[in-house]
């Protein structure tokens, strides 16, 4: 049952190139979507989750940015808001996109793509543009501690965290009365509040007035963004490998962004984000803060007190992860990014914990399949109840399902991806899905 959803959502969210997060909510391309979207249908399809890499890459900018969203000529402007006439903006490809960014974790999809069904031709063509990512995020967004500074909550990819709300205290809220497109699909209390809305679009058009050069009263060393650019080097370096180029590079700048984000943003049980503005850690309890764990490099010490850190403040054992600390003030199971669980971000701890502590792994692991099949392939969880939040139908639920589901299903029995493929579209015939399943 699981599968078959899995399947039919990401069978209808596909656009022909990609995959919409969500038809009403979101029915354009997002850029860390399509990372976790492309994982997924790398168990399914390859040569969508190929298609769905590559044509987010075509809209990447001479910079080497790569745009959190680009948009689809065929949707209508009033289908979402901040659309393509607020950004102002396109890519040399022609398509409109927005101009800010989101964590790098797409160094790891094209990996996982990869290895899934092995295509040095695909990899050929997006190494130089993963390797240009980084060099955008390197030459214009990092400090001389050696950390890659966001400058919008939306950057983090975690938009409403309760970590930002104090250097959104920075930004004057501009606009009010906004056309919340948003709330048409999903109601207020699970979505950001006004004020804070206010803040983003402030936040936005300053950017954008400044050419999406310079950063506005927001800037924050976020430790997911650095952990996804970290891991990201780690990636490059396989891939530099399996093209017969050299890691070394890759190596180097992944040793050293451990070593600063140990340096800068551990506060000895949890990665903090750092204000940049204040040179201060923002003593936060988000599930950001976990991320490190995902760097092979991470040192066991630091890594045995994020496991703990994990038990004790985010109820690890108990199924899913929350976003946010159930014990911390600012926690709300139901309200984006403030408490719910993501299967995202279980997803990112699960891979963390892979090697580490397998048992763990496994534990979250049936967390993810239990949350979706209790509550179908919600945007987010109550991580309690598992009472399903936000918009229905989401790309990503559906894609990393299928991957755990894969990974769990066949880890016996080594199997290529095609086997796999295989294995989940039997699966989909069995669910009156297979004329919809891709080839
Ligand atoms: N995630 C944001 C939204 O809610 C912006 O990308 O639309």
């Amino acid at each position: 049952m699981i599968l078959r959803d899995a399947v039919r959502v990401l069978v209808n969210n596909w656009d022909g190139n990609y995959t919409v997060p969500s038809r009403r909510l979101y029915p354009h391309q997002w850029s860390w979507d399509s990372a976790f979207i492309a994982i997924g249908n790398a168990r399914l399809s390859p040569r969508r989750a190929r298609t769905e890499l590559l044509s987010l890459f075509c809209a990447q900018w001479p910079d080497g940015r790569v745009p959190h969203i680009v948009f689809n000529p065929k949707v209508p402007e009033a289908a979402y808001f901040p659309g393509p006439q607020f950004w102002g903006v396109r890519a040399p490809s022609g398509s409109a996109t927005s101009g800010i960014v989101q964590p790098p974790v797409h160094a790891l999809a094209a990996w996982k793509t990869h290895l899934a069904e092995p295509d040095p031709a695909f990899l050929r063509r997006i190494y130089p543009r993963l390797v240009a990512q980084q060099g955008f995020l390197r030459t214009h967004r990092r400090s001389a501690k050696g950390l890659i500074s966001i400058v919008h909550p939306w950057e983090s990819g975690m938009d409403n965290s309760p970590a930002w709300d104090e250097p959104l205290q920075a930004v004057e809220p501009g606009q009010t009365g906004l056309v919340r497109k948003d709330l048409d699909t999903v109601s207020a209390e699970e979505r950001p509040t006004d004020c804070d809305y206010a803040r983003y679009v402030a936040l936005a058009l300053a950017y954008r007035d400044s050419g999406y050069r310079l950063p506005g009263a927001f800037q924050v060393e976020d430790p997911l963004f650095n952990a996804a650019y970290g891991l990201a080097e780690h990636t490059l370096a396989a891939i530099a490998r399996e093209l017969g180029l050299d890691p070394e590079p890759h190596e180097r700048e992944a040793s050293a962004t451990t070593r600063a984000l140990v340096d800068h943003l551990f506060d000895g049980a949890l990665f903090q984000a750092r204000d940049v503005r204040t040179g201060q850690l923002i003593d936060s309890a988000s599930a950001a803060g976990l991320m490190p764990l995902l760097l092979p490099d991470l040192p066991d010490k630091v890594a045995d007190a994020l496991i703990d850190t994990a038990l004790d403040r985010f109820a690890l054992k108990d199924g899913v992860l929350p976003g946010y600390s159930p014990f911390a003030p600012g926690f709300d199971p139901a309200r984006y990014w403030r408490g719910p669980s993501w299967i995202n971000l279980d997803w990112l701890v699960w891979q963390g914990l892979k090697k580490r502590r397998p048992d763990l792994a496994g534990h979250l692991a049936n967390g993810i399949l239990c949350a979706a099949a209790r509550a179908g392939l919600r945007e987010y969880f109550d991580p309690f109840t598992l009472r399903g939040h936000g918009s229905r139908d989401f790309s990503w639920s559906a894609a990393l399902v299928l991957d755990v589901v894969a990974e769990h299903a066949l880890h016996s029995v080594p199997a290529s991806g095609r086997e796999i493929g295989q294995k989940l579209r039997c699966f989909g015939e069995a669910g009156n899905v297979s004329d919809h399943v891709p080839a």
